[in-house]
């Protein structure tokens, strides 16, 4: 369920007709539905229920400050990985005992900054790891609140680029080793040992490998027990996965059959549970409209060349990734569609939105929405090929903002400096 639709022949977001928003903030420019980030954040809310569930939005799937705001104003923690993600979740609202600190290599700086603002949890990937924050807490004077996070060896079935919880990846304490790691957190000074994080991928299109790791998780809680060490919390990570393709009526799991599958698995243990959630809060609650430059014919083929490239939705080319494409202004019924390779203005071939899509006859200047783009897309944006960042607006109602505005070439440039040498007499 999403909030962009036709109104009158013309692609609305919430209430504010598209081309308004192009014609104030240019394009290409990412746009945001309120609407969307609430429903989300309720539903998965609701399917949760009963669980003693604590929401951590995972800030890498969308870094826009007010989707951050949105969902923090609903109750929503914090899942971050790094020292600029901590530092954008405190400025967008989020406090910070509901930030968790996930990430496989996080420096001493970042874990002091954490430490030192009271976090509710640092997830550990390694013994080294664990023996650095213990060694950083004491200096602080403080205690780390610190779960394990475990390697279960399961295959998420999703994207090789995106698995995380198999034994060749570089994620998790190995399993055979949590049991020792746990007794060691249980034990070092300057550490507070709360629980076990497990994370195994993302876009998970099935419950099964999500069921067969939480089952493995159940087994370490009961076996540490065993050993008088208490497990207080479990962080069951994000993962969940969102349709990207309407004609294939894609069905991934809908939140409220993860949440009767926890309550199966774990619902009795009667621990606190965090979750952290990307994609399923903000994927269907952005779009990134772009405008057409060219229309090419090539010798085999036909080009819709957009003025959005790979630097600002890097999916389809890092994980020959699908997205929606529609025009902004409603094709009438029926009007003839043809094959064409949507693409952007960077120079290499991967740069490619979709090869032979179907679509109806597009003109130079026409508006055009890749749909499903909230989560992964303007976070992940890059200034390649001298490209000013891309824009964002944040809708609600009838209502939207600019809330990161386009860099002008002059602010961009002005963030190099020219190495001294180089204003002196050459060789
Ligand atoms: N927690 C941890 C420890 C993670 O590594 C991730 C995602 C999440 C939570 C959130 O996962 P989600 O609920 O969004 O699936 N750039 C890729 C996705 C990378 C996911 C990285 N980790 C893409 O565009 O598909």
């Amino acid at each position: 369920m999403d909030h962009f639709a036709y109104r009158n022949g013309v692609l609305h977001c919430e209430e504010v007709p598209i081309p308004a928003i192009a014609e104030a903030a240019g394009t290409p420019v990412y746009v945001y539905a309120s609407a969307t980030l609430e429903r989300h954040y309720r539903v998965l809310a609701e399917a949760l229920a009963g669980l003693k569930p604590q929401i951590h939005f995972a800030l890498k799937a969308n870094a826009s400050l007010g989707v951050i705001a949105t969902l923090a104003r609903l109750g929503a923690g914090a899942d971050v990985v790094s020292g600029g993600e901590l530092r954008l979740a405190l400025a967008a609202g989020v406090p910070a005992r509901l930030i968790v600190f996930s990430g496989v290599g996080k420096t001493d700086d970042e874990l002091r900054m954490a430490i030192a603002t009271g976090i509710y949890q640092i997830n550990v990937e390694s013994e080294p790891e664990l023996d650095r924050i213990a060694q950083l807490a004491r200096d602080l004077g403080r205690r780390a609140p610190v779960a394990l996070r475990v390697n279960p060896d399961i295959d998420a079935g999703t994207h090789v680029k995106i698995t995380t919880g198999t034994k060749e990846n570089k994620f998790g304490i190995e399993w055979a080793r949590a049991p020792a790691i746990a007794r060691r957190a249980k034990a070092l000074a300057g550490i507070e040992f709360v629980g076990l994080a497990v994370h195994i991928g993302s876009q998970l299109t099935s419950l099964a490998p999500f069921e067969a790791a939480f089952l493995r998780l159940r087994d370490l809680v009961a076996l540490l027990k065993g050993e008088g060490i208490e497990v207080r919390r479990l962080d069951l990570g994000g993962g969940l996965g969102v349709p990207y393709e309407p004609a294939k009526n894609e069905t991934p799991p809908l939140p409220a059959d993860y949440g009767t599958m926890i309550r199966r698995t774990l619902g009795d243990l009667d621990l606190d549970l965090s979750f952290e959630p990307g994609r399923l809060l903000v994927g269907n609650a952005g779009i990134l409209v772009s405008r057409v430059i060219r229309v090419k014919e090539g010798a085999t083929k036909s080009f819709l060349i957009l003025d959005a490239g790979m630097n600002d939705l890097m999916r389809p080319a890092l994980y020959d990734a699908y997205h929606d494409i529609r025009p902004v202004l409603e094709p009438r019924p029926g009007a003839p569609r043809r094959a064409i390779d949507v693409v952007g203005p960077i120079c290499e071939t991967s740069d490619t939105f979709a090869r032979q899509r179907l679509l109806p006859a597009l003109a130079e200047g026409d508006l055009v929405a890749i749909g499903t783009a909230g989560a992964y897309g303007a976070s992940m944006a890059s200034e390649y090929n001298g490209r000013p960042l891309v824009p964002e607006v944040l809708v609600r109602g009838g209502d939207y903002a600019l809330t990161r505005p386009r860099p002008s070439l002059d602010e961009m440039l002005a963030r190099q400096m020219r190495p001294r040498w180089l204003d002196e007499p050459g060789p």
